[in-house]
């Protein structure tokens, strides 16, 4: 067992939620009387929260329609706009002069747009894409740095019914031709580059590689200049955001469209295959984008300033940093850079010059920051912080309490949200000002959601640690898999009969019904909070001509959550600067998020007698960590001992 889950399992502190504020869901006995509102009336409750917090320019009939499970239907005959429930309505209601985005970029400059302007922006992104020929149904790649033209192009596309497929801009040509290719999209919107630890770099040279082969669907790139660096740009196909946005006009009529109708593709990993595009819809996840800055962040409007820095490539920037505090008319702030730049205090720098009030990141990161010392934080005014998020990964109680006492004084609740991309919004999360917490654990399940702990057959396990499972659909659940509807059934239904949706962590929960995640079960890595398929970087290893076979594996790390470790068979004879040569390969083919850590090369790798993989065995040799598995049956005995060199 490794020492962050041991230190986990012992974890017995408990702290109460800060006295003295009223959150949205105010006591743990508001919070169990909303979940029997859902138990008594799931349908309805979830009916009732549909029709108070969005915009809709048809009710819905039909709150949910099952009969097609694992396919859900919710809000059936209702019609509305993303991006009128996030603009539109604010303006009408008087809020125009709010600032809806804050923008911070690397080297100090600060941009604030009103929803007064984001409206206007929205409005001339979609109708310069119209012009374009793009219509609702087609697909937009954006392949961009955290500036606000990201948000404004996803709104946009949201505006006439286009479906968004935002890929990381860490991620490499390659990586970014299979998304392009995968979602046939037809428009590209990228930057020429962005900024990162002082310099630029290039994102549309990435753009025009993917594009030099296949990807016949995309027409046109839409280039936002903001790096400043130069690129060259194919006449006829690429044109200048700006110059298209400058001649449009400031009004565009939302577009309405049905509850279910597509609104963006987000790829992530799995355990096997290709990276799948997870498909979310318009109500189900609006609402619960929402909901959830509502009841797990306490997010006040008119007030707090709400800064979650996830780049918008990832599920979390999507919801959190765009969705969420948009749909609720509120202030949202964009940090393009690297947060420890150009020291280590520039993240409280950026709390305190803009008073945020609710700050939520990754384990990570409060690793790094932990890491670089407590004199950090200590130089900054951190008074506007009233409520410390985390996500992405399990916590250790040490982060956790570093978190807790050196950036909330012992004062601020800690809210450690547990969910994923396929779920939309958080589903496992303290109620702020509610819910006691404690180191290490996400705490309960949020009102609406019904998460269980059981075994191999579906039983519940209390106490012993299990598979974490949903019993319930939920509003902002994915609706499938982009062009596989298989895989989406075969993923997270098959297990136990389409009942439970089966979310590919184990966890355990404690006495008191508090969960406690333990990581991935499948051969799915979190690196730094980003999510990695073993497979994937295999078939990246074997794609180099000097390798005839590869195993990867995560084994601990004490910054990243978890590093990657790859054993390799060669074809021929190991030449000088291989592993460098593989690594860069590695991040050709995905991007440097992948880079392996640890590369080991042997004769042969370690298998069943009916021909798998030992992954257990390889787990324990790149932890360091004794070796359990029977390893007499092995052809070849020295496997081992090659496997157990470092290069
Ligand atoms: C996987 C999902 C959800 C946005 C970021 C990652 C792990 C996520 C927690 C948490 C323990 C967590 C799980 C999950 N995870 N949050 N609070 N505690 N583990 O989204 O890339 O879809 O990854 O991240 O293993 O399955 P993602």
């Amino acid at each position: 067992m490794s020492e962050a889950i041991t230190s986990v399992l012992e974890e017995n502190r408990s702290f109460e939620p800060p006295a003295g504020h009223q959150g949205y869901i105010p006591s743990l006995a508001a919070y169990e009387a909303l979940k029997a509102r859902f138990s008594d009336d799931f349908d309805g409750t979830w009916g009732d929260l549909a029709g108070q917090h969005l915009l809709w320019r048809e009710p819905f009939t039909r709150v949910l329609n099952r009969e097609k499970a694992p396919f859900f239907h919710w809000f059936e005959g209702g019609m509305l706009n993303v991006s009128e429930n996030c603009l539109d309505r604010h303006v009408a209601a008087g809020l125009g002069k709010r600032t809806a985005i804050v923008w911070e970029g690397e080297a100090g400059q600060v941009r604030r747009i009103s929803y007064t302007e984001l409206l206007a922006d929205v409005c001339r992104a979609a109708n310069a894409m119209r012009e374009l020929g793009i219509k609702a149904g087609d697909r937009v790649v954006i392949y961009m740095p955290m500036i606000p033209e990201a948000a404004v192009a996803m709104l946009a596309c949201s505006r006439i019914g286009a479906i968004h497929s935002v890929v990381f801009g860490a991620f490499s040509s390659l990586a970014l031709r299979d998304r392009i290719e995968d979602a046939g999209a037809r428009l590209v919107i990228t930057a020429d580059g962005g900024s990162r630890r002082g310099a630029v770099y290039a994102l549309k040279p990435n753009v025009d590689e993917a594009l030099s082969e296949g990807c016949h669907t995309v027409r046109h790139v839409l280039l936002v200049r903001h790096g400043g660096n130069e690129v060259p740009t194919v006449p006829g196909r690429d044109i200048d955001w700006h110059q298209a946005l400058n001649v449009q006009p400031a009004e565009c009529e939302p577009l309405a469209v049905e509850s279910e109708h597509p609104l963006f593709i987000l790829y992530t990993s799995g355990s096997t295959g290709k990276p799948k595009g997870i498909l979310h819809t318009t109500a189900g996840y609006l609402l619960w984008s929402r909901l959830t800055m509502c009841w797990s962040f306490d997010f006040n409007p008119a007030e707090d300033l709400f800064w979650c820095t996830a780049d918008i490539g990832w599920i979390t920037g999507h919801t959190y940093s765009v969705y969420g505090p948009l749909c609720c008319g509120g202030t949202t702030l964009m940090y393009e850079g690297v947060p420890t730049w150009p020291d280590a205090g520039r993240i409280w720098k950026i709390c305190e010059d803009h008073a945020v009030s609710i700050f939520y990141t990754a384990p990570t990161a409060i690793r790094a920051l932990i890491k670089a010392g407590d004199e950090w934080p200590a130089k900054y005014d951190l008074s506007s912080l009233r409520v410390l998020g985390t996500v992405g990964e399990p916590i250790n109680p040490e982060a956790w309490m570093w978190y807790y006492r050196v950036i909330g004084k012992e004062k601020l609740p800690i809210v450690d949200t547990w969910w994923q991309t396929e779920t939309g919004g958080h589903m496992i999360a303290p109620l702020p000002f509610a819910t006691p917490t404690k180191p290490g654990s996400a705490t309960l399940p949020l009102p609406g959601i019904d998460a269980a702990v059981v075994d191999e057959f579906g039983h519940t396990v209390i106490g012993d640690g299990g598979l974490l499972v949903l019993r319930q659909p939920w509003p902002s659940m994915l609706r499938g898999i982009w062009g596989d509807e298989k895989r989406y059934v075969d993923t997270y239904w098959r297990k136990f009969g389409s009942r439970y949706y089966f979310a590919g962590d184990g966890a355990r929960i404690d006495e008191d019904g508090y969960f406690w995640i333990m990581g991935r079960v499948d051969d799915v890595l979190n690196v730094s909070g980003h999510r990695l398929g073993t497979m994937e970087i295999e078939s990246a290893l074997v794609s180099h001509h000097q390798v005839a076979e590869a195993a990867v594996v995560g084994r601990p790390d004490e910054l990243k959550g978890e590093g990657i470790c790859a054993f390799v068979v060669l074809k021929g004879e190991f030449t000088e600067g291989l592993a460098a040569a593989l690594r860069a390969h590695v991040v050709s083919q995905i991007g440097a998020i992948a880079r392996p850590d640890d590369i080991r090369f042997a004769n042969s790798l370690p298998k069943t007698r009916s021909g798998k993989i030992m992954r257990r065995l390889l787990r324990d040799i790149a932890a360091g960590r004794e070796i359990t598995d029977d390893i007499s049956t092995l052809e070849d005995q020295t496997v081992i001992e090659q496997l157990q060199q470092r290069v």
